[in-house]
């Protein structure tokens, strides 16, 4: 499996477990099941409600041995509601806590969208703070300081579009490490993947397989399905492998990470395997033609009459 270089030389596996939607009664078993199975890089956010969850995963693995906690990779994201300077490490503390571990590999700003401190999810526009009551920056430095304090050994951000990035990097000379974003054959990220590697910011990719298992008010009625595309069938026959397993391997060769969520055994263990397969030229050449700037997470449940948020991702 690819693995991708961080600017101090430190690397992380491209296929890793995601853990959002995963549910609390079956996200233990899930990772632990990763891990046992060949897994070294677990997603996670405060805000997917299960990190006390994917924590006592750890716990049982790390603490019988056969796993080394310096062997995986930990990604962690900071929730809206933290974005103040006095929350940003109270908050990361809390997702150590939960997760039962001293540091993370990775942490990121999950949105650039700050909520009031009490709002888990906002309902109304008075709910958000704008980004001139709590500049990204304000945020960013806190992230920073989580790095010197050695909470956190890489910081970066996620669903950031290039202007934001580029809003950010004029304020700081800590370029971010990490993008996450949405990324899947519908939505390439061509002119953000070259922004990002022009500037030596990893990136990884969420949604994947299309998150068909989003919560019904979160999908669009006539979304296109990724799995069942007539493409992506075709040439995971030509190789013998399903189609969940052609898309992780698509963006793992393109050089990303990708992080497809799984709970059920056999998925979980056939996605790591994707990496075994190699996709030709006439194969990339293909699905780089599925590309139509769809996005499955798009956003809109950010954007409220009267709020500060509009079109998020500047597309
Ligand atoms: P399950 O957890 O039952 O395996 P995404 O990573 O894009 O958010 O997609 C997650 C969805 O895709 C979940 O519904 C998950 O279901 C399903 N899934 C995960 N791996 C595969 C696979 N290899 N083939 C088909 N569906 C998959």
């Amino acid at each position: 499996m690819k693995k991708l270089k961080f600017r101090n030389g430190d690397t992380m596996d491209a296929i890793g477990l995601g853990t959002w939607k995963s549910e609390k009664g079956e996200v233990t078993k899930a990772v632990k099941t990763a891990l046992n199975n060949g897994y070294k890089h677990i997603d996670c956010a405060a805000t997917y409600g299960n990190e006390a969850e994917v924590g006592e995963a750890f716990s049982e693995i790390f603490n019988n041995g056969k796993v080394k906690r310096e062997d995986v990779w930990i990604t962690s994201k900071l929730w809206n509601n933290a974005h103040k300077q006095e929350d940003v490490i109270p908050a990361l503390k809390q997702t150590l806590k939960d997760l039962q571990l001293d540091y993370l590999d990775l942490y990121l700003i999950h949105w650039p969208v700050a909520f009031k401190p009490d709002v888990g999810f906002p309902e109304k526009a008075e709910d958000f703070l704008s980004l001139e009551e709590v500049p990204l920056i304000e945020t960013w430095n806190e992230m920073v300081k989580a790095k010197e304090q050695g909470l956190v050994k890489h910081i970066g951000v996620s669903n950031f579009s290039i202007e934001k990035l580029k809003d950010l990097m004029a304020e700081t000379d800590q370029i971010p490490e990490m993008n996450q974003v949405e990324l899947h054959p519908y939505l390439q990220q061509n002119k953000l993947l070259e922004f990002c590697s022009k500037n030596g910011i990893n990136v990884t990719a969420y949604s994947p397989l299309g998150s068909g298992d989003r919560p019904d008010e979160m999908k669009a009625a006539d979304e296109p399905s990724l799995l069942e595309n007539p493409v992506i069938n075709k040439i995971a026959k030509k190789h013998g492998g399903s189609p969940g397993q052609i898309l992780i391997k698509w963006s793992e060769q393109r050089g990303t990470a990708v992080i497809p969520k799984s709970t059920n055994e056999d998925r979980i263990k056939q996605n790591l395997m994707s990496a075994g397969y190699q996709l030709d030229e006439d194969d990339m050449k293909e699905i780089a033609d599925l590309d139509y700037h769809f996005r499955y997470v798009n956003g809109k449940f950010f954007e409220m009459e009267g709020n500060s948020y509009e079109n998020i991702y500047n597309d």
